[in-house]
């Protein structure tokens, strides 16, 4: 009979840069919901992925306490859920060598994420950017998470995560690792780049321009609304007007996340009106809707010591709930002293 387990939502982020406003809509958002009483929710910052590829060590501090404020800022409370730092659980890193076992070469070969990150450049990238996947993997599983709300881009990573599951229960014989669902952002929540709809929003992407950073101040935010990319159309009433219009649609989408409404929703309010006087709508409704989030990060950066211990306590709850699975991982793999 299949075990039963304990419904357990686990998500991560990469420390990799500055917090944006994709990553709040598309991610920290639907974090802060999936906060309830019958459900433990655990949030990382994932800062050994984080290092797959170059990260300036004090940029990778600031950016990991940045995080950790943007989580708090945004409503996730670290007494109802966990939050913790990847390296400081050190078990992610002892389930992750164990995948690497399980994990084959040619399933890691076809991850779409690796072979975009690493073009071109296949001999010169780091070997931790190809098991990646593998360290995924044990982030979710070290914990027996059932689900994992993630965007769409990493469908592929959950999927392995799965197969990977899957191949450790078959050839150690147990059913011991959950086959754990992905919870799929719908398109509504992805938010693409102010420059090009046909690109995510990116705290890597090299123009500034093309994101708003949840710590930028009501004049950027409303400069960088306004240099967005348009065409030259009044805005349909609506959704299906917008098919083939990237940067239109991306625009209403972020409009309609910030004020929780459907797109037909909003168009049914601003269909027919011009880019010039919708812009200055957004602007104000992000303002406003941000500002909040960005003041409670600030003031949180100002104490880096208070971030440090919520980590701190955020890692031992969650080390109270890893260190039994890497026991009983270990015993099923047969090392010696596992049981001791
Ligand atoms: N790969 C994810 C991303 O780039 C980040 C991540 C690492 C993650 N470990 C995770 C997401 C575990 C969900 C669960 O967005």
């Amino acid at each position: 009979m299949a075990t039963t387990f304990t419904p357990r939502v686990f998500s991560g982020i990469q420390p990799s840069g500055g917090l944006t406003l994709g990553n709040y809509l598309g991610a920290i958002k639907r974090f802060v919901d999936m906060q309830a009483d019958d459900f433990e929710t655990i949030y990382c910052m994932v800062d050994l992925h984080a290092i797959t590829v170059w990260q300036d060590p004090a940029d990778l501090q600031k950016n990991t306490r940045e995080l950790c404020a943007g989580f708090i800022a945004s409503g996730i409370d670290p007494e109802q859920s966990i939050l913790i730092n990847q390296s400081q659980v050190p078990e992610h890193t002892q389930l992750g060598w164990i995948f690497n076992t399980v994990a084959r070469m040619g399933w890691l070969n076809r991850m779409t994420q690796f072979k975009d990150k690493a073009g071109k450049n296949r001999e010169n990238v780091s070997v931790g950017l190809f098991a990646y996947p593998a360290l995924m993997a044990a982030d979710i599983l070290l914990y027996h998470a059932t689900h994992v709300p993630v965007g769409e881009d990493q469908k592929q990573h959950l999927e392995l995560t799965r197969d990977i599951a899957a191949k450790f229960n078959h050839d150690y014989g147990v059913d011991f690792f959950p086959l754990t669902e992905p919870v799929i952002e719908g398109t509504a929540t992805r938010v693409m780049s102010l420059r090009d709809g046909s690109k995510k929003m990116s705290k890597s992407d090299p123009s500034d321009m093309s994101r708003i950073n949840m710590t930028d101040d009501a004049d950027t935010i409303a400069q960088k609304i306004r240099k967005a990319r348009t065409d030259p159309e009044a805005l349909p009433s609506e959704a299906a007007g917008l098919a083939d219009r990237a940067e239109a649609r991306n625009l209403v989408n972020i409009y309609a996340a910030l004020d929780g409404k459907t797109v037909d929703q909003v168009l049914a309010e601003v269909g027919g009106k011009q880019f010039s006087e919708f812009k200055p709508m957004l602007s104000e409704l992000a303002v406003e809707k941000l500002s909040p989030i960005s003041g409670e990060m600030a003031r949180l950066m100002e104490h880096p010591d208070e971030i440090d211990k919520i980590l701190a306590r955020g890692s031992e709850r969650a080390r109270e709930i890893a260190a039994p699975i890497l026991k009983r991982t270990y015993e099923i793999v047969g090392m010696v002293g596992a049981s001791s």
